[in-house]
């Protein structure tokens, strides 16, 4: 039987180009149909592109459900929330259309279609992470916000509203004020007239910066944290494929991971040049780098490590090393690498042991097992 196969990447990438190319053209459409001159003059021209548009998205639909069925993807499509973003930006035009709401009005639906572009940013799945991990916080200053904008919008109705009572008259116009003040947006649509109006209005503002002070500082230490802990899974991975570091028990690769810094680099880079001074030794996590060492240059691979002599003996650098592919190595830094080898005296050795092997005439030394043995 022809057994059907998933897309390939370059026509999935093709397909989703030809999706946001069409998403644009829509909006664009939907704009148009707004304004009566254009809409006079092309309305034809536009109904039709936003009927394409719409036809298009539909499809695309129909060809998501059948693929993740067909697929067994986990979950089906039709329980995902991509689902409902697309089902959100078809069904609600032709529902408004039937209801008899005028075509320039129900088209303006089709700006959900730029919920299509959710699935574009990463950072937003990380966005809901964090809010939901510093819910608590975050809950907190809500809390106060609201707190102070009811006791504001109260005081300022009482203070106020004789005074003014087109703008402080009731409840509702007082928190419009306490919201836009608050958030110190202030408007200018309602100013208090009394002093001790103004001096409410003042307390209102400070607190208001006090409490989007709080929720940029909650957030952006949530991001710090969340990057953190992501870094650490990953240097982590590289760290446990390390061979060198085998011996070390959990504690060991735990505290090392902590130390180590990731940094991705292109092809054909210079890591460490002869001569230079070196404060910091490197693990291999991905790709691999030649040293560049007479007669012959040498090749380390993912799970080897270099620039260990610098750091042992404080010279300077002995070789210089280039990436000979994208690499991804964990830089451990000379304060660290102290810390480290002096609360871990075996591996310490061991990494002199395997340096003095490098050290050897190259006759004597085997570098397919650069530091394997060494570890042991
Ligand atoms: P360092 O001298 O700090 O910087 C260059 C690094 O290349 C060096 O540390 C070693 O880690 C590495 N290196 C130098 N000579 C050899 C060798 N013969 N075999 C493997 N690695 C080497």
């Amino acid at each position: 039987m022809n057994r059907i196969q998933p897309l390939g990447r370059p026509l999935r990438e093709a397909l989703h180009l030809a999706k946001y190319a069409v998403l644009v053209m829509g909006l664009v459409a939907m704009a148009a149909m707004t304004m009566p001159g254009l809409r006079a003059a092309a309305g034809g021209a536009i109904s039709l592109i936003l009927w394409t548009c719409l036809a298009l998205f539909a499809a695309e639909i129909v060809a998501k459900t059948w693929q993740s069925l067909h697929f067994g993807h986990q979950p089906p499509y039709p329980f995902s929330g991509t689902f409902w973003f697309d089902a959100v930006g078809v069904v609600p035009v032709p529902v408004a259309l039937l209801a008899g709401v005028p075509p320039e009005k129900a088209w303006l639906f089709g700006s959900l279609w730029i919920l299509k572009l959710t699935a574009l940013v990463p950072g937003l799945a990380l966005l809901g992470r964090i809010i939901k991990l510093e819910a608590r916080p975050l809950a907190s200053v809500l809390l106060i916000f609201l707190t102070v904008l009811l006791l504001a919008g109260v005081a300022a109705h009482l203070i106020e509203g004789p005074v003014q009572p087109d703008k402080f008259g009731n409840l509702p116009l007082s928190l419009w004020w306490a919201v836009t003040t608050l958030t110190t947006t202030g408007y200018g649509d309602a100013v208090p007239e009394t002093y001790v109006g103004r001096l409410i209005g003042a307390v209102v503002m400070i607190c208001g910066l006090g409490v989007f002070g709080l929720w940029t500082g909650i957030l952006a230490t949530g991001f710090a944290a969340e990057h953190r802990r992501r870094e650490f899974i990953r240097n982590w991975d590289l760290v446990t494929r390390v061979p060198f570091l085998r011996s070390l028990d959990a504690a060991g690769v735990i505290e090392l991971t902590r130390m180590l810094r990731r940094q991705d680099i292109a092809e054909r880079s210079v890591v460490v040049r002869r001569g230079r001074d070196g404060d910091c030794m490197f693990f291999i996590g991905a790709g691999e780098v030649e040293v560049q060492v007479e007669p012959t240059p040498i090749r380390l691979g993912a799970g080897s490590f270099f620039g260990e002599f610098a750091l042992l003996d404080g010279g300077p650098r002995s070789a210089t090393v280039v990436t000979t592919m994208p690499t991804t190595l964990l830089i451990l830094d000379v304060t660290d690498f102290r810390a480290f080898t002096a609360g871990h005296p075996k591996l310490a050795q061991a990494l002199e042991v395997e340096a003095a092997r490098r050290r050897q005439p190259v006759k004597d030394v085997d570098h397919s097992a650069a530091g394997d043995a060494a570890a042991q």
